[in-house]
């Protein structure tokens, strides 16, 4: 990270305030800096304490300028029309996520007919956030009638705990009988956590699961060390980031075969072939990530099937969605139907929207 020059601390100092200088370094620019600034003695004045507005300020721009994330400084993070708590242990919920979740609550809502009811599972779910957008945007959309079930599923118990906080935080606008959210502590690796969210009923069969989420952890030990940025590297937990020794492809207990940050991808695909969701979205990485991912829903894991892949989950439309999915197509991607498309395995993918590789959604072709 390149050295800021002292002329900036002086600019900082004498244009914004004393204590912008102190946040500087974490914010790196004079804009950021003030609107960081703002946010901390906006929270200030909006918080109760005994202690003086003052001192709790400095204590807050203290801690941002250690290089702690401005989301556990202030403890919350706005996703949506919602505001996320956040707490170190679990992971900040990002723009990103939040577009592609308000995409998805679109696209879920203008189905023709509209559903009769809906049924969301999100793994690796963290703060809540993903699950807990969806419900607030179809309960603001949907008949009030309409039965929705949501579960969200972690590993981390803080997460669990904090999704649950994050719940009661965000009530609905008009709370309805019909409408269940609940968050479960599981590793999504364990063979029991299907009977656990959806015990067995007389017929045995799991319900129709229609939207299946996962912002599962995508990034290599590699690219954790190299390439992530160390304010996140320092302060987020690397159990949401990098897939754990035990999941990774060569580690001696992996099933799959292939990178080690693809595993849970693989993993997905596993429980979509055992729960056939109508509508399956993962975030990935980045394009070449989202190009792998796609190469496993169409062959399986690297190698394919004899390689602990299973050979691909068939039936589905399979779309590549970037940071904007609902945004036209940029030209140069795009062909002559204004559509862009990438050839896997020799098949054509529609990609959707514009920026990097977000995300690689599903939907089941009955649909
Ligand atoms: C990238 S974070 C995503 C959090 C949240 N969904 C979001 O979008 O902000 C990945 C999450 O996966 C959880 N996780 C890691 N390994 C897991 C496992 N084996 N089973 C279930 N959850 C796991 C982590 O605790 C973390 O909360």
């Amino acid at each position: 990270m390149p050295r800021l020059p002292p002329s900036l601390f002086w600019k900082a100092r004498r244009e914004i305030s004393p204590l912008a200088a102190s946040l500087l370094p974490a914010c790196r620019d004079l804009q950021s800096t003030a609107n960081e600034l703002r946010w901390i003695k906006e929270h200030v004045q909006d918080t109760k304490s005994p202690i003086p507005a003052k001192i709790r300020v400095w204590r807050l721009v203290e801690k941002r300028a250690k290089g702690i994330p401005l989301q556990y400084v202030l403890g919350t993070q706005p996703f949506g029309d919602l505001e996320i708590k956040c707490r170190p242990g679990v992971l900040i919920p990002r723009p990103e996520t939040e577009t592609y979740t308000l995409h998805l609550a679109t696209l879920l809502t203008q189905s023709h007919p509209p559903p009769p009811s809906l049924s969301i599972l999100d793994l690796c779910t963290g703060t809540g956030c993903i699950p807990l957008l969806l419900l607030h945007s179809l309960q603001t959309t949907l008949p009030q009638t309409t039965p929705i079930t949501i579960h969200g599923v972690d590993i981390s118990p803080t997460a669990i705990a904090l999704a649950r906080k994050n719940h009661t935080h965000n009530p609905p606008p008009s709370p309805s009988p019909h409408h269940t959210l609940t968050f479960t502590q599981h590793d999504i690796f364990s063979p029991t956590l299907l009977s656990t969210l959806y015990p067995p009923n007389q017929n045995q069969k799991l319900p129709q699961i229609d939207l299946l989420t996962s912002n599962p952890p995508y990034i290599s030990p590699h690219d954790f060390t190299h390439h992530t940025a160390r304010a996140v590297r320092n302060h987020e937990p690397r159990l949401a980031l990098v897939p754990s020794p035990t999941q990774l492809a060569d580690g001696s207990n992996s099933r799959y075969a292939c990178r080690p940050e693809d595993v849970f991808y693989a993993h997905l695909l596993e429980i979509a072939k055992a729960v056939r969701p109508r509508r399956v979205l993962m975030e990935v990485g980045g394009w070449e990530q989202a190009v792998r991912v796609v190469g496993m829903v169409f062959l399986g894991g690297e190698g394919g099937k004899d390689r602990g892949g299973g050979g691909g989950v068939g039936g589905y439309e399979v779309e590549v969605w970037r940071d904007e999915p609902a945004a036209a197509a940029a030209s140069s991607g795009a062909t002559g139907d204004g559509v862009e498309r990438v050839e896997v395995a020799g098949r054509e993918v529609v990609v959707r929207g514009v920026g990097r590789g977000r995300a690689v959604y599903l939907r089941l072709r009955e649909d």
